[in-house]
């Protein structure tokens, strides 16, 4: 097994140990591509959206945040053109008949896959005489719709038919004319959503990478036809603040410029940006230019009028689209594998996340040195309720002796543990009323006052 496998399953078993993921319905075996999140997850999740709205949103006076429904009219999908082109190539193994992603059994055989149609993929797996993982022989490759449907109301006939939505954009587009009728925004003006979207992944793998419920982040900026350069050069820069403020290193991510041939049916130009995950380096977000596509086609399906009428120059015309789209999971993911080390400290190993302090699920933990002496113990919850109050992902933690307490706090990339001892209550008179804190990265210890404490902490946020 390679070490990055190895690192990848350290990382996910980290994940349930100590309550970040866990296997969705895991009980019952699990259910593929599907996960769960746990106390930890849900906060170093809240951390890293909260960082996107702040960043794409709230620091922005041209964005307007909404939150539409999953299911939507059927015909919307219809417009958008993904009830007819959402699609895998897929490849049945002919005994067993299991599917595969045609695209992924080349890629394991190291042939290049870009700009390759369906035909291409086909005629390429009989030139290299592929056989299935299970070694039988591989049928012909088609193409598979992603989208998941479901049935609404009592009556099951083709008009119950809709999708769970495949993506957070659509939701924006059909509310597109609503935000103008109540806000009269002038553009360039965007919409932001996060929330959820499924797609019937064929190969879901690779731990949260690819999933069938997935959560996305996405933004739709609308523009005069003739800014779409300049928003998406601006979008482009807002995506790297992004990768800095969750802690992702710059070095790992990497733009592609996606090939003409490989572009979603909605894009004139894509760039991808993508992360070195442990198993390789993968596609992390992407950066859209969707031109006028989506509301000429909204426009026309519907029969609604969504073009802008300029008050200025007084032209009507339909604005163009810049989309930066980024995946919760996947960011999750890359906080968590960029985190991950194991190294030594005071010659004991050790496993830490050595994540930023802004977007680790627990702030700081406090303990009292020990938890059988009443004064200390009244002392730490005395401190433990200051800081929950000021920032509410702190844990109180008095369980084994302090070495112990330092390792779970470090696996779960704590950046600071702070400690009531015997100076804390007056042992030596100067040190009355101060704390240790100690940092996960380094291990050192200063004294602080706990009048300081917050600003002290805020300091190294
Ligand atoms: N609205 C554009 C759009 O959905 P996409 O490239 O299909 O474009 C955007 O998806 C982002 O959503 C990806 O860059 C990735 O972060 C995330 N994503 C897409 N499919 C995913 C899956 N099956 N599992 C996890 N994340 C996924």
């Amino acid at each position: 097994m390679s070490a990055q496998q190895d690192n990848m399953d350290a990382i996910i078993s980290l994940a349930k140990r100590r309550g970040f993921i866990f296997q969705g319905s895991e009980i019952y075996g699990g259910l593929a591509g599907t996960w769960d999140y746990g106390p930890l997850g849900v906060m170093l999740k809240n951390n890293i959206t909260n960082a996107w709205w702040r960043l794409f949103v709230d620091e922005r006076t041209d964005m307007y945040g909404i939150d539409a429904a999953i299911l939507m009219n059927p015909r919307a999908w219809v417009a958008s053109g993904h009830v007819a082109g959402f699609s895998d190539p897929l490849v049945e193994d002919l005994k067993t008949k299991k599917r595969y992603r045609a695209d992924h059994l080349l890629e394991e055989k190291g042939v290049d896959v870009k700009g390759m149609k369906v035909a291409d993929m086909d005629a390429a797996i009989k030139e290299h005489k592929l056989l299935s993982p299970e070694g039988n022989p591989l049928g012909e490759v088609r193409q598979f719709n992603m989208m998941l449907q479901t049935q609404l109301g009592a009556i099951a006939d083709a008009s119950a038919i809709t999708y769970l939505r495949p993506e957070t954009a659509g939701g924006m587009f059909v509310n597109y004319k609503n935000v103008i009728d109540a806000f009269h925004p002038k553009l360039p003006f965007g919409l932001a959503q996060m929330g959820k979207a499924f797609r019937n992944e064929i190969a879901p793998r690779d731990f949260i990478f690819r999933v069938r419920e997935l959560e996305q982040m996405e933004v739709e900026y609308f523009v005069e036809p003739t800014d779409w350069e300049r928003a998406f050069e601006e979008w482009r820069k807002k995506m790297w603040e992004f990768i800095e403020a969750i802690g992702l290193p710059r070095g790992m991510v990497h733009e592609l410029e996606v090939a003409k041939e490989d572009l979603a049916h909605y894009s004139k130009r894509t760039i991808d940006f993508e992360f070195d995950f442990p198993f390789g380096r993968k596609e992390l977000y992407g950066l859209a230019y969707r031109t006028d596509f989506d509301l000429s086609a909204h426009a026309r399906e519907s029969g609604v009028d969504l073009s802008y009428f300029d008050e200025e120059t007084k032209k009507r015309f339909v604005p163009h689209v810049i989309e930066p789209s980024l995946g919760i999971g996947r960011s999750l993911l890359a906080v968590l594998s960029s985190a991950y080390s194991e190294d030594d400290m005071g010659g004991e190993k050790r496993i830490v996340l050595r994540l930023k302090p802004s977007v680790a699920p627990i702030r700081c933990a406090v303990s009292p040195l020990l938890k059988n002496k009443p004064e200390l113990v009244a002392k730490a919850k005395e401190v433990f309720a200051l800081l929950k109050k000021e920032f509410g992902r702190v844990m109180y933690d008095d369980n084994g002796n302090i070495g112990k307490r330092y390792r779970r706090q470090d696996e779960i990339g704590t950046p600071h543990c702070i400690v009531i001892d015997f100076d804390s209550l007056g042992e030596n008179p100067e040190l009355l009323d101060t704390v240790t804190v100690r940092d996960r990265d380094t291990g050192e210890q200063e004294r602080v006052h706990i009048n300081e404490l917050t600003a002290y902490l805020h300091a190294r946020d």
